[in-house]
């Protein structure tokens, strides 16, 4: 490979990140110069005790909340020359959120609820509803798009959440323990949907996904580990062809 081949193949590039939160007259350091690259198409599980800054870099990763120090390049572009408006085009274009929560409107069906993002990006209602009915059919929930959202089990509304996080063909997903609230049966039906379809997407889908639990981190092509800030321990798998 050469060098220009590979630095197209980074997706994402974080440099020297630092955030930090203010408390009245106490700063409250998060990140203290994280540096990492993703390549594009790979699956990085983020590992680090809780209130290391998982959440915190995700947010930051995905437009949500602004960093303070260094820099974020996405396919070569800094986050810190996009204005607001250009963030949230830029979120819903490039990027699926999964959250350990779910985070599905309870009064709307669950077909209304994955066709949202894509409501938001103006596409046509016919294409959309079709494409939101296809994703709830790969993810198991056929027999269930007139449901409410209210009306489905915590690993069903995990599994609409997938297909909501895939309706706009993002390029980059990221997964906040997206299997944190479901037991252990249902976490890994869960994962291996998504990594069905990680491999099955049309075009290579790179997936950053937090967890505490180092078997599922185990499936990943790199690991990557917070504490104190700070990145403490990086493996890229595919480099040691583990994958
Ligand atoms: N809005 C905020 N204001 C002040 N401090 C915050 C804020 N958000 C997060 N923090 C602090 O930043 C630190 C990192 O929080 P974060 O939620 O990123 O941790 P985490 O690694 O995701 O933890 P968990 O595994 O429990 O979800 C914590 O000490 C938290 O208290
Ligand atoms: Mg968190």
């Amino acid at each position: 490979m050469n060098d220009n081949t590979e630095k197209q193949d980074i997706i994402l590039k974080v440099e020297r990140l630092e955030k930090h939160y203010q408390l009245e007259k106490v700063t409250i350091p998060v990140l203290k110069g994280v540096d990492f690259e993703v390549r594009r198409g790979s699956w990085v599980a983020l590992l680090g005790a809780s209130g290391s800054g998982k959440t915190t870099l995700l947010n930051i990763l995905g437009t949500l909340e602004r960093h303070d120090g260094g820099e974020i390049f996405y396919e070569s572009r800094p986050y810190s020359e996009m204005d607001r408006a250009r963030q949230v085009t830029f979120r819903r274009d490039n990027i699926g959120f999964i959250f350990q929560a779910y985070h599905m409107l309870p009064e709307l069906t669950i077909m209304e609820n994955v066709q949202l993002p894509g409501m938001f990006q103006g596409r046509n209602r016919c294409e959309l509803r079709s494409r939101a009915e296809e994703l709830l059919v790969k993810v198991g929930l056929g027999h269930r798009l007139r449901h409410r959202a209210n009306e489905l089990s915590g690993g069903e509304q995990q599994r609409a959440a997938i297909a909501r996080a895939l309706i706009n063909a993002p390029s980059l997903i990221l997964a906040d323990e997206p299997t944190g609230n479901l037991d252990s049966k249902t976490g890994a039906e869960i994962l291996e949907i998504f990594q069905r379809m990680h491999a099955s997407a049309e075009h290579p889908v790179t997936v950053i996904m937090v967890t505490h639990d180092r078997s599922i981190a185990s499936l990943a092509n790199q690991v990557i580990e917070l504490r104190d800030g700070c990145i403490c321990e990086e493996n890229d798998l595919t480099d040691r062809g583990i994958k």
